[in-house]
């Protein structure tokens, strides 16, 4: 089962808080006052300090005021309440804009902002960034060693482009190195004859204002790639100097849902953890709750996957409603407990909110929080929180175990980039993202973990892999898919594979190219993009059919068993389901797109071939397994309003602290967690994380003894209900005599 990775030893448990912004209420003692009481009751844990915080912590140049925060720091920790800590990089103070305007972004326009808003200024800015860099010194220096802090974050959803002069120089510079100073291997990737576009120098190349060159592919991708390695370069040097000032104290961003803007798999290698910001639209009227939840567990999936092996955070969600949806409707009750929950089966040791409390005036004085502005721990809201806060302490065990997978998705970046970017298919119908989305949820429905990793990433952990729509295929992916197959793996590719390498080049010869025409013995000579009224459909010797919408490719088949033929059009009868025996392992080729859900008998025959158990469910069930430290946790949650009842589940249901030998029923929204082996006791290597080097440091440290040995901190060691979950052997909580649960 492996060791577990706890992330935060001084917490114990699973993260439960979110952004805090006592700078809004600092003329509020009264409102401040009520707000660590309160937490206590939330069974908040951990907050984040800081976003957004700069003008106040530095209200006019180099003036740093700080005693604000710090008193609110040791508050929390004397209430054994943890900090995450912001830097303020996220949104600029109005002294900043006026005196630097050349931190302010430039838009595709050509135009400089100005000052407001957010989010907005030049990550070339050596003024900004030198600005960030004092002002993140400072921080470091004053709260790096202070005993609640536990994990920087950096800035706040980075994203964006700028198009200033620094910018397109930082480019053109970014593309001499890449096309190792020669102008001419650039024009030839490029294929910049096309239309009378040579360059003949770095310094003629210009990104794709909205005005200008916006018609060569690899340009338009180079510009996304460069600014992921800008954006990247930014958080680098927060983050340099947060390490040196504050060496030990790990760092995290928070990423946007499937944002496009950014490589997010070029950032997670620089940061110790992954967290995200989850904002799902619950119950919109454009898809079922269920699709809503399992769209939603699909991003928890990508965030899970760019750093396998440990747990990430769910460092946002919203307490009952979003103000920025195009309708903000409000979660129906018991959604707050199943969404949380769902982080936390996907692999995610915290459930964060944005936000505590609802800021009075501006932008987000509607977003939801857990204080309301009627200001009581007696709202709907509050309660639940406070629900899921408990839970959350009784599945303090759960924490540092992770989600293993034996099948993986590949997902990239640069292919959604480049398959929204080329000039093919349909305009509306391309859809790269829901084709993934669509198998990994078919995977999820039978039960099976699935990563969602880069086609470059290593494939030694999988038996089987799909790969949608990998149009674009970077240097090495082809051999690596080759001997993925050659040890064994079962491989799914699909129309649209393989056209273009990282450059946007066709591949000559046949698509799909890198050698995988020979992987699959096919070679697709045609694509067929339909119209929306437009069918067709594939059969199978057996009869089995399948329905075809939006595109078919037209294969050339040279060594590989044809499993189903087109049976409309005139291209009726022909290949557009194939296999081939490669190695020790099977590659398989769909050449049309078909809805996943009728894909399914052939995704089981992939599992089954390579000895993966399903985990037959109901339709409404999502189902996740955590594992490390000797124990096993499996995560049943019901999307449906009507009960469900799943069969097969023995052992220790937590939830409801009760043992289930069978059937195991979820009422609506019902979630169970069922423990194998020895979750509840304290496993050894999670005693040593916690006596760890760092801990023990800080621990003798004079000046910090007196914090570290907190009434709180003791309170809570000795706290009953906790220590009853040590010492308790499971042996004695299965004892209790086997029921049904009620989600
Ligand atoms: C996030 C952002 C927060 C807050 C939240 C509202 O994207 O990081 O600061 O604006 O959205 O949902």
């Amino acid at each position: 089962m492996g060791e577990k990775k706890i992330l935060f030893p001084k917490i114990k448990g699973l993260l439960h808080g979110g952004d805090y912004n006592p700078e809004q209420w600092l003329d509020r003692p009264d409102i401040l006052e009520e707000d660590i009481p309160m937490m206590k009751k939330a069974g908040i844990n951990c907050v984040t300090l800081g976003v957004f915080s700069w003008s106040v912590c530095e209200p006019v140049e180099g003036e740093y005021h700080f005693d604000w925060l710090e008193k609110v720091m040791d508050d929390l920790y004397e209430a054994g309440i943890y900090t995450v800590l912001s830097t303020p990089s996220g949104a600029r103070p109005a002294w900043l804009d006026e005196k630097y305007p050349e931190a302010m972004r430039v838009n595709k326009q050509g135009l400089r902002a100005r000052h407001g808003v957010r989010h907005n200024h030049c990550m070339s800015s050596p003024i900004y960034r030198e600005k960030a860099a004092a002002i993140d010194h400072a921080l470091a220096k004053r709260f790096g060693k202070h005993p609640g802090l536990v994990l920087w974050h950096l800035s706040n959803e980075m994203g964006g482009e700028c198009y200033c002069p620094l910018c397109v120089k930082k480019f053109q510079e970014y593309l001499w190195e890449k096309f190792d100073h020669d102008i001419e291997k650039l024009n030839h990737a490029w294929w910049t004859t096309f239309w009378s576009h040579r360059y003949n120098g770095f310094e003629q190349v210009e990104p794709p204002f909205a005005n200008g060159e916006g018609s060569i592919m690899g340009l338009n991708l180079e510009w996304k790639r460069f600014t992921t390695r800008n954006t990247l370069d930014f958080m680098e040097g927060e983050l340099a100097v947060l390490k040196e000032a504050a060496p030990g104290i790990p760092a995290t961003t928070n990423f946007m849902m499937l944002y496009n803007g950014l490589d997010y798999r070029e950032f997670a290698p620089r940061l110790d953890l992954v967290s995200w910001d989850c904002y799902p639209r619950f119950h919109n009227d454009g898809e079922t709750f269920r699709d809503t939840m399992l769209d939603n567990a699909f991003q928890h999936g990508v965030m899970r996957s760019l750093k396998k092996g440990q747990p990430y955070l769910m460092m946002e969600s919203a307490p009952g409603l979003v103000n920025w949806h195009p309708y903000n409707k409000l979660q129906r009750p018991g959604v707050h407990r199943l969404a949380g929950m769902q982080a936390v089966a996907s692999g995610s040791d915290s459930v964060q909110y944005f936000q505590w409390r609802k800021s009075r005036g501006s932008f987000e004085q509607y977003h939801g929080a857990v204080v309301d502005h009627l200001g009581t721990d007696d709202t709907r809201i509050f309660q639940e929180a406070a629900g899921l806060g408990s839970l959350l302490k009784k599945l303090a065990p759960v924490s540092g175990t992770v989600v293993r997978a034996r099948t993986a998705l590949l997902f990239d970046w640069d292919n959604r980039w480049a398959i929204a970017d080329s000039k093919a298919l349909g305009e509306q119908s391309k859809k790269y993202e829901r084709v993934c989305m669509d198998i990994w949820r078919e995977f999820a429905g039978l039960g099976v973990e699935m990563d969602i990793v880069g086609s470059d990433s290593p494939l030694e952990d999988y038996d089987v892999v799909a790969a949608p729509m990998l149009y674009l295929l970077k240097p090495g992916v082809g051999k690596s898919l080759t001997e993925f197959t050659e040890r064994g793996g079962q491989l799914l590719a699909t129309y649209f594979t393989g056209y273009v390498d990282e450059n946007l080049l066709c591949f000559l010869g046949g698509f799909p190219g890198e050698g995988l025409k020979e992987l699959f013995g096919v070679v697709s000579e045609e694509i067929d993009t339909l119209y929306p009224s437009d069918r067709n459909s594939v059969r199978f010797e057996d009869g089995r059919e399948w329905e075809v919408r939006e595109y078919a490719e037209r294969l050339r088949v040279s060594d590989a068993r044809v499993l189903a033929r087109y049976t409309a059009d005139f291209y009726q009868g022909e290949p557009a389901v194939t296999c081939r025996e490669a190695g020790k392992g099977r590659a398989y080729y769909v050449a049309a797109r078909c809805a996943a859900a009728s894909m399914r008998e052939l995704f089981e025959e992939l599992l089954k071939r390579a000895g993966i158990p399903l985990r037959p469910l109901p339709a409404s069930v999502e189902y996740h397994v955590r594992e490390g430290g000797g124990a096993r946790y499996e995560f049943y949650l019901n999307h449906s309003e009507e009960a469900a009842a799943v069969k097969d589940v023995h052992g220790l249901e937590l939830v409801g602290d009760r043992y289930v030998d069978g059937e195991l029923t979820l009422g609506k929204y019902g979630v169970a967690v069922i423990c194998r082996g020895s979750g509840l006791e304290q496993g050894p290597e999670e005693k040593g994380l916690e006596q760890g080097p760092e801990e023990k440091g800080l621990e003798q440290d004079p000046e910090e003894k007196g914090l570290e040995q907190g009434p709180e901190e003791k309170g809570l060691e000795q706290d009953p209900e906790e220590k009853g979950l040590e010492q308790c052997p499971e042996e004695k909580r299965l004892e209790q005599g086997s029921e049904e649960i009620k989600g």
